[in-house]
C-alpha cells in the first residue's frame, strides 16, 4: 500500500470513531457536517477520483476542529463516556498472544507458565487493590496510607502494564529487522541497528538489581532513547502519559514557603494552566492501546 493509500484508510478508520463518538449527539450543525464528509469520501471512492490528499487533509482538519469545539460546548459529559476505559479495580490478565512452549528454546514453557500465570497476574491482583484502596480513600477522606498503595499501584501498575507489552513484543520464529520507519528512526538516533542493539543489551545486562531496559520514544525530544527502571517502576507507572505534574523538590519552594510544603502545594492550584492540561488530555486520549 502506498503512502496515500494509507493515509486514506487511516482517514476512513479514524472517521468510523469519530461518528460513533459522536453519534447521540443531536445537533444539527455536526450531523450535517458529518454527512457531508462522509459523501466526501464516497464519491471519491465510486468514481475514482484520484483523491487530492491536500484537499482531504483540509476537510478531516475542519471536521476536527468542529467535534473538538463542540466536545468543549457541552462540556464533555456525555461524549467522553465514550472514550474506552477499564473500571477502578477491574484490570485483567490478557492472555499470552501464543503457546506456553512457543518461545522455545529461548524461553523454556516452564518459565512462560510461571511468568505469565503466577506473576504477571499477582501484579494484576495488586495492582486492582491499589486502585480500591485509593478509591475508599477519595470517598472517605482518609489517606493515612496513601504513600503505601501508591507506591502499589506503581509496582503493580507498571508491572502489569510492562509484561502486557513484553509479551507481545515477542513472537515465535521472531527477530531479523525492525520495519523501515522505525529503522530509519534507530538509525537516525543510534547511528545503526548493531550500535542500538549493544546499547540496549548493555542496559539490560546492567540494570542494578531487577528491573527492565526500555526503547522509549520521546515526544518532546521527537526521538528515541534507550531506558532502565530498577524494579518496575520507582512509583511512576510505564505506558502512562503525564498530564499535570507538580514540582516538590524543595528548590521549587524552599525560599518562600521554607518547610511548609503544605501552603505551596495549597496555592499553587491558583496558577494551573488548565488549558495546556485539557490539550495535553486531548492529544493524550488519542493513543488508545487494547485494555486489561
Ligand atoms: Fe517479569
Amino acid at each position: 500500500m502506498g503512502h496515500s493509500e494509507r493515509y486514506i484508510e487511516d482517514v476512513k478508520q479514524w472517521f468510523g470513531e469519530f461518528k460513533k463518538q459522536f453519534k447521540h449527539v443531536n445537533n444539527k450543525e455536526l450531523q450535517t457536517k458529518i454527512s457531508s464528509f462522509a459523501e466526501f469520501l464516497d464519491s471519491r471512492d465510486k468514481e475514482r477520483i484520484s483523491t487530492d490528499l491536500l484537499a482531504l487533509h483540509e476537510q478531516v482538519k475542519k471536521l476536527y476542529d468542529t467535534g473538538v469545539r463542540f466536545a468543549e460546548e457541552v462540556g464533555g459529559t456525555e461524549l467522553y463516556q465514550e472514550i474506552r476505559r477499564v473500571g477502578i479495580g477491574q484490570h485483567t490478565l490478557p492472555p499470552l498472544p501464543y503457546d506456553y512452549d512457543a518461545l522455545e528454546p529461548y524461553i523454556s514453557e516452564e518459565i512462560m507458565r510461571l511468568h505469565h500465570d503466577k506473576h504477571h497476574k499477582s501484579y494484576v491482583e495488586g495492582l486492582n487493590k491499589a486502585e480500591k484502596m485509593m478509591e475508599k480513600a477519595r470517598d472517605t477522606g482518609d489517606y493515612d496510607l496513601l504513600k503505601h498503595w501508591e507506591r502499589e499501584a506503581a509496582f503493580h501498575g507498571s508491572g502489569h502494564y510492562l509484561h502486557t507489552i513484553f509479551w507481545n513484543v515477542m513472537k515465535p520464529k521472531g527477530g531479523g529487522m525492525p520495519g523501515r520507519d522505525l529503522l530509519r528512526q534507530i538509525n537516525r538516533d543510534f547511528g545503526s541497528f548493531e550500535v542500538f542493539k549493544r546499547h540496549f543489551s548493555e542496559a539490560a545486562n546492567k540494570v542494578e538489581g531487577v528491573g527492565w531496559a526500555i526503547l522509549v520514544w520521546s515526544p518532546r525530544a521527537g526521538r528515541l532513547e534507550i531506558l532502565q527502571s530498577e524494579r518496575h517502576q520507582l512509583l511512576t507507572q510505564w505506558d502512562t502519559i503525564p498530564l499535570l505534574v507538580l514540582d516538590v523538590w524543595e528548590h521549587a519552594y524552599y525560599l518562600q514557603y521554607k518547610n511548609v510544603r503544605a501552603d505551596y502545594v495549597k496555592n499553587w492550584w491558583n496558577i494551573v494552566n488548565w488549558d495546556e492540561v485539557d490539550h495535553r488530555y486531548r492529544e493524550a486520549s488519542k493513543l488508545q492501546w487494547k485494555q486489561y
